[in-house]
């Protein structure tokens, strides 16, 4: 059976109590069951993992090549800091999706660059938690389409 691994950075494990007027009142559990379960309706199975440390995420990617079809990735604040987790996307085959719940472009200067746009399939920004499952859609149809 294929695998999606989805993956989500610092603070969103406080999905639905951080800044709910920013990120909405979804948990990130809520965020983990609608995505496994269209992911399931194309018999993929989910992985999803969180983690506040730059390491454990970057070992998670390296651990995901030649394991799983495609990652789903909210990098969070790191997503405009970490080289590290740039050249660990570029280390792997396996095809990113960056997602961002909110729209970054219209906040503050410093979320506008995103270091690791360059290395993923593609950016996912300012759609809600929707972003996650758009991110899904693609990487089965992908899948189905290339094998
Ligand atoms: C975020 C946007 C980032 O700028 C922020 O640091 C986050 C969440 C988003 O999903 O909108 O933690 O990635």
């Amino acid at each position: 059976m294929g695998k999606i691994l989805l993956l989500n950075g610092p603070n969103l494990n406080r999905l639905g109590k951080r800044e709910p007027e920013v990120y909405g009142h979804e948990t990130l559990k809520d965020v983990e069951e609608q995505v496994r379960q269209l992911v399931e309706t194309k018999h993929f199975h989910l992985d999803a993992k969180q983690s506040n440390h730059e390491g454990e995420l970057i070992d998670w990617i390296h651990a995901a090549e030649g394991e799983y079809a495609g990652i789903i990735f909210n990098p969070g604040a790191y997503t405009h800091t970490s080289i590290a987790i740039r050249d660990a996307i570029s280390s792997v085959t396996v095809p990113v999706i960056e997602v961002h719940i909110s729209n970054v472009h219209k906040r503050e200067s410093f979320r506008h660059i995103s270091m690791l746009a360059p290395v993923c399939a593609g950016q996912i920004v300012g759609l809600g938690t929707t972003g996650y499952q758009l991110a899904a859609t693609y990487l089965l149809e992908e899948k189905e389409q290339k094998g």
